[in-house]
């Protein structure tokens, strides 16, 4: 099976700072990669590079067909197939929930509003959120708003999802209930990367854990590697990262 995702010996720099320094991996149909490291070792700016939020020095980055790293990159063609959610969740505050998730498939696929409403309805069903659809985003919790964003991602029918700390700003128990609908996600088959400092997460749900330090790829494995680190630098983030 051809890979939904391929890195391939990626640089970028910030001006004079080296942030990823050859970094390689691959994720397959339905796999879920977890990625790990501390901060500043360069989680965020390898998600970014995959959905050409940044623009990568050199090296090659493949996508659901797309290649990322190419100067004739269609941005759109890509940024469809691929959702994205960060640790803020930036709903409109003046629309309602079914509104926010609305948006997307109104303005970029042209969708009528009969046919958005309903796939709204149904992406807030995937996200147990049925019964907020003509709330305010004001009226939810934080996992709430969150689990909306998740959703406002997935009318867009991505064929990946990149998630970026999506439960850091969270406490533990809107966490688990953002973590859940993951994993639900996970189990239907979304081929998903995230960065997470869930560790118990990671390791159940992960089909790979990548551990990046410095700006590459340090160990990589399944999520069994967290038990077994075979790195001092893993072994050193495990016992002080959290
Ligand atoms: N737009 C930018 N301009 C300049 N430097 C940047 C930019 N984005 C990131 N960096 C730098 O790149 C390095 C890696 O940042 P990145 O956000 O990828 O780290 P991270 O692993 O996601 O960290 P965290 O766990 O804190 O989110 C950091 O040193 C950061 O300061
Ligand atoms: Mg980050």
């Amino acid at each position: 099976m051809s890979a939904v995702v391929s890195l391939s010996n990626v640089h970028k720099s910030f001006g004079a700072v080296k942030v990823l320094k050859g970094v390689s991996f691959d994720i397959g149909a339905s796999e879920v990669i977890a990625v790990i490291g501390a901060s500043g070792s360069g989680k965020s700016t390898a998600l970014r590079c995959i959905n050409a939020l940044e623009t990568i020095d050199s090296g090659e980055i493949l996508v659901c067909g797309h290649k990322v790293h190419d100067a004739a990159l269609d941005r759109r063609a890509l940024r469809r197939d691929v959702g994205i959610v960060f640790q803020s969740y930036n709903l409109f505050p003046h629309l309602t929930v079914a509104q926010n998730i609305m948006l997307a498939p109104s303005c970029v696929k042209n969708m009528g509003k009969a046919e958005a409403r309903a796939l709204a309805e149904q992406v807030l069903a995937k996200v147990g959120l049925l019964e907020k659809a003509d709330n305010y985003p004001e009226q939810l919790s934080g996992g709430q708003q969150q689990r909306v964003a998740i959703a406002r991602s997935l009318a867009m029918q991505p064929k990946l999802m990149l998630f970026d700390e999506v439960t850091s700003a969270l406490d533990p128990q809107l966490t688990g209930e953002v973590l859940r609908v993951m994993e639900d996600l996970a189990r239907a088959g979304m081929s998903m990367i995230l960065v997470t400092h869930e560790m118990a997460f990671a390791r159940k749900v992960a089909s790979k854990v990548i551990f990046m330090h410095q700006g590459k790829v340090w160990e990589t494995g399944p999520g069994a590697m967290l038990d077994n680190p075979q790195t001092k630098e893993l072994s050193e983030f495990l016992s002080n990262g959290l």
